[in-house]
């Protein structure tokens, strides 16, 4: 019998880099017109419990949509990919890995589970599992950040980048340009993407997704409001401020907002910051680009990447993209 590895787990955000970076971007955000948060602040260990609510909710098909995906085509991008090594790029409770990693294993080749996240709570409870769920699998979990720390990835093996989930349309243009060229810099020959995209598809169908009846999208949106209470003394009423989801047609990608239900002032300590919010005004917290398998296409090409296969699932509702650096 094959014996359970224990998980090992690299830390590149410390309390204080993650301190710094929030007390940055909060400033920034709160300070910029319109008001504007980054969405990784969602997922402390409620944000990342309520995001797995959210992909159980009848209204929210794009986890469903990829796992049909993953379970139609995951053994044919394992075996095309000859990876060794399973690298998955703000993984959270790794739910969808293991269709990837059975995949990998039946491959024969599988050896390493690389999951990535900046929730380090979830990430080593997902790592703990999947050690033992798999004997023989090295599982080296990574707290870090996505945007930062793609070069302290362990470079051995032949590796599967896994982005999954649509998490890329949570990026906006400059960013995601951003990310795929440093991806592409830190890939090696050999080595494969795959990239999971959210389609532009009905607009009541999209903005139902993120606006479900049972309120758990809104209570993810507040949760950000949640954290910066508790982590920088800030005084926010989560219940004067209303979700808000939109579809926003130019920019072609859904927007959540936090409305201010009055005319409020807030206040940050550990910022020193005071803040006037009018009746009616709303701060930006997410935005979810939904792509066109062509438009998607291009802004690879644009970035350096060269597109092996794509998969779209049944009625076209969400896409996976195997790509590989073009040099
Ligand atoms: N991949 C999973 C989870 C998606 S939720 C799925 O497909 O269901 C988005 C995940 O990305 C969360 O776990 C969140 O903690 C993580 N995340 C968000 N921003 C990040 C960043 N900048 N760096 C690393 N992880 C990030
Ligand atoms: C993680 N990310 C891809 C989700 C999305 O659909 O953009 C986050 C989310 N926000 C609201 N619902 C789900």
């Amino acid at each position: 019998m094959t014996d359970v590895i224990p998980p090992t787990i690299d830390i590149h955000l410390s309390p204080r880099d993650l301190r710094d970076a929030m007390e940055h971007d909060v400033r920034t955000g709160l300070t910029a017109a319109p008001k504007m948060l980054p969405p990784v602040y969602f997922y402390d260990e409620r944000g990342s419990k309520l995001f797995d609510a959210i992909t159980r909710l009848p209204e929210y098909y794009p986890t469903r949509s990829e796992r049909s995906i993953l379970d139609a085509h995951a053994r044919d991008i394992a075996g095309r990919s000859e990876a060794d090594t399973l690298v998955e790029l703000g993984a959270g409770t790794c739910e969808k890995s293991r269709v990837l990693l059975d995949a990998m294993q039946s491959t024969g080749l599988l050896r390493r589970f690389v999951p990535l996240d900046v929730s380090d709570t979830t990430l080593w409870e997902a790592a703990t599992t999947l050690a033992e769920e798999y004997p023989g699998l090295e599982v080296s979990a990574v707290v870090g950040d996505f945007h930062r720390h793609l070069d302290l990835l362990p470079t051995d093996g032949r590796r599967l980048f896994a982005f999954l989930g649509g998490t890329i349309g949570n990026l906006d243009p400059g960013q995601r340009r951003e990310f795929f060229i440093k991806l592409g810099k830190v890939m090696m020959m050999g080595d494969r993407l795959l990239l999971g995209t959210d389609l532009v598809k009905d607009r009541t169908r999209l903005v139902d997704a993120y606006d479900d009846d049972a309120g758990v999208t809104a209570e993810f949106n507040r949760n950000v409001l949640h954290v910066l209470n508790r982590e920088l003394g800030a005084d926010f009423d989560p219940a004067r401020f209303e979700h808000v989801a939109r579809w926003n047609e130019p920019d072609q990608r859904i927007e959540m907002w936090l409305r201010s239900d009055q005319d409020q002032q807030i206040h940050v300590a550990d910022l020193d910051l005071d803040l006037a919010f009018r009746a009616g005004e709303e701060m930006l917290t997410e935005i979810s680009t939904k792509f066109s398998p062509a438009a998607l296409e291009a802004e690879l090409n644009e970035c350096g990447f060269v597109v092996e296969s794509m998969y779209a699932s049944d009625g076209e509702e969400f896409l996976m993209t195997v790509a590989r650096p073009s040099s």
